[in-house]
């Protein structure tokens, strides 16, 4: 989830490189750097860290002056942020900057550092300029159509060629790019924020096509060098408004982000078909020979967990214990060497978190971190990541970063259960072949869920207190749901195994109470209605939410919002979107603060 930018024209590319380059930090800012043709020759500008600090260096190594260049602000992936892994990256006459990852990369590299290619950095993306470098015999189509052949994975590049001054070239696949149009001028940027105050009119750059950027205007090519006519847009977005995408919170903006963050998450840890989600340091061997498995974590993260947890002990049959970071500091936790420590962490940063992978490192046990951000103090500390690509999360409400840590569990239980023999092969690789074709759904589903949960919302837009009720997996997810209606709305909610209501709590649900419950796992099904009839029958407002074939009788719900046919186990990662719009709207409704709410902190670094 890098940021890019590019400008050709007459004005100094160095600024509005910088300037496209902060409405694009919300993209990344681990480090930025841009790359200038000035006097003939280009000049590269690399700082980690943040734009800022970029700028500052700039004070003392010199702005390049020239009228065409290209910027990055990243958001790492392969390898820490540190100057040398920032862009852009050169190899010979090529420098570029990239966004997404190169899934083949170190095929790629190997093969390269035979033909003499040497690496300064340990990113994915220096690879592919030395690809380039080595396909570019003076046609940059050409070269660059090869490159789309060879490499695998997502990416958007911007490219300059040492030889063709004052011309960018650009090319997509999964990661976004747009180009901005405007007389004597041209741009190329990740997004249209960045360019938003110079021009509003702008191409959307489609898979297979090349743009060439030059003063005097764009032209797009297809790979075998054909000019395409393209499609001229207008954003008629306000600059705040565009930096959210046009959503009107990121909250919205990110839970629309979860098919892309989920393929961003699983495609690099599948490989021939079985996940692959094994830390160099952690191999198959002592993996088998875990006994048992904490999984640590705070707030959604932990609640990830949970999911971790009923697959990890349903596929791999091995016992696993969760529990809140700032619980298992003090609790004088019983684990052994044998022992399995799995932290989960969006920041990577959180202060409980941190603590309970140190007290795990300290008693012997092998940890692993499920992490959105590399080069954290976590990713650093823990023996081996396994790390989500969810991106930037902005709004305080996590969403897609449990989606990604959820499947990442997944993966982890999938391969578990193929070491530990629980599994076959075939049928490990059946399972992750629908994993793998979770994010499609789920793009149509959240379309779908999207207008439902809004008038769900308004429904109980006055309610006092709601409860969340599931069975298994359901009631996991129910958890998060009830903490995602909670934090946001500041409506009061519960979450309950719905077998255990009986004991206590049902005698809150009087008239008019609003109750969803979640019966979607196929074997608890019928267990899942009668409990439904226990607050039907005190007077619940129902909501309920199951597969579209389960047979269901009208009297017991008061809203139906059924589910599409897919696996029992992989049902939360359908259902998250479902909890998470549902809180939205109902914040949006009762006017509270979506993105930052009240009380609340992204990354709690004190414990
Ligand atoms: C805070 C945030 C939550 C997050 C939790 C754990 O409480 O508000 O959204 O789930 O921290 O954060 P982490 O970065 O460790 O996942």
């Amino acid at each position: 989830m890098c940021g890019i930018v590019g400008y050709v024209g007459s004005k100094e590319a160095a600024d509005i490189l910088i300037s496209g380059l902060r409405r694009l930090e919300y993209r990344g800012y681990d480090s930025a750097g841009i790359a200038v043709f000035s006097d003939g020759e280009i000049a590269v500008r690399k700082e980690k860290g943040r734009l800022s600090d970029l700028e500052e260096y700039m004070k003392s190594a010199g702005t390049p002056y020239g009228n065409c260049g290209i910027g990055h602000t990243r958001w790492a992936t392969h390898g820490e942020p540190s100057y040398a892994n920032s862009h852009p990256h050169s190899a010979g006459r090529v420098t570029l900057v990239h966004n997404g990852i190169i899934e083949n990369y170190i095929e790629l590299k190997k093969d390269l550092e035979k033909g003499g290619y040497t690496f300064a950095s340990e990113t994915d993306t220096e690879t592919a300029a030395a690809l380039l470098d080595r396909l570019y015999k003076g046609e940059p189509i050409k070269a660059i159509a090869e490159l789309t052949r060879k490499i695998r994975g997502s990416y958007a590049l911007a490219i300059l060629f040492s030889d063709r001054p004052d011309e960018i070239y650009a090319v997509r696949r999964d990661s976004p790019l747009i180009v901005g149009l405007s007389n004597g001028e041209s741009f190329v940027a990740s997004d249209i924020p960045a360019v938003l105050k110079y021009t509003r009119r702008y191409y959307l750059l489609d898979e297979n096509e090349i743009a060439v950027l030059k003063e005097s205007g764009v032209s797009v090519l297809s790979l075998e060098g054909e000019s395409i006519d393209k499609e001229v847009f207008e954003a008629n977005w306000s600059l705040e408004a565009a930096e959210k995408g046009g959503f009107e919170h990121f909250m919205l903006k990110e839970i629309y982000e979860e098919p892309e963050a989920l393929k961003n998450t699983i495609s690099p840890h599948m490989i021939g078909g079985l996940p692959d989600v094994l830390n160099l340091s952690l191999g198959d061997k002592r993996l088998a020979a875990v006994n048992k498995i904490h999984i640590v974590g705070c707030g959604t993260a932990m609640h990830a967990g949970l999911i971790g947890k009923t697959a990890i002990e349903k596929l791999a049959r091995t016992p696993v214990e969760v529990s809140v970071a700032s619980e298992f500091r003090y609790v004088n936790p019983i684990v052994d060497k044998n022992d399995l420590v799995i932290v989960i962490s969006q920041s990577g940063e959180t202060a409980d978190t941190l603590a309970a992978l140190r007290l795990a490192k300290k008693m012997g046990a092998y940890t692993l971190a499920v992490v959105n951000v590399v080069g954290s103090s976590i990713a650093r500390e823990a023996d081996g990541a396994l790390f989500t690509s969810a991106g930037p999360e902005i709004a305080v409400a996590s969403t897609k970063a449990y989606s990604v840590q959820s499947a990442v569990m997944y993966l982890f239980a999938l391969r578990l259960a193929l070491v530990k023999g629980t599994m076959n092969e075939n049928e490990v690789a059946e399972k992750s072949a629908e994993l793998a074709a979770m994010p499609k759904l789920i793009e149509r589903l959240i379309r779908d869920l999207d207008p439902t949960c809004k008038k769900l919302a308004e429904q109980n837009k006055n309610t006092e207190s709601l409860f969340f009720i599931g069975r298994g997996m359901d009631y996991s997810l129910s958890v998060e749901g009830s903490l995602k209606l909670k934090e946001i709305s500041y409506i009061h909610s519960e979450a309950y195994a719905a077998g255990e209501l009986k004991h206590g709590t049902i005698s809150l649900v009087t008239d008019g109470v609003p109750v969803i419950a979640i019966a979607t796992q196929t074997p608890l099904f019928e267990k899942m209605i009668s409990n439904v009839k226990e607050v039907k029958a005190r007077g619940a407002a129902v909501t309920l939410v199951c597969r579209t074939d389960a047979a269901i009788a009208d009297d017991v719900y008061d809203n139906l919002v059924l589910m599409p046919e897919i696996s029992d186990l992989f049902m939360p990662l359908a259902l998250a979107p479902f909890i998470q719009l549902f809180a939205y709207h109902t914040s949006v409704i009762r006017g509270c603060d979506v993105d930052k709410p009240r009380n609340l902190a992204k990354s709690v670094t004190v414990e």
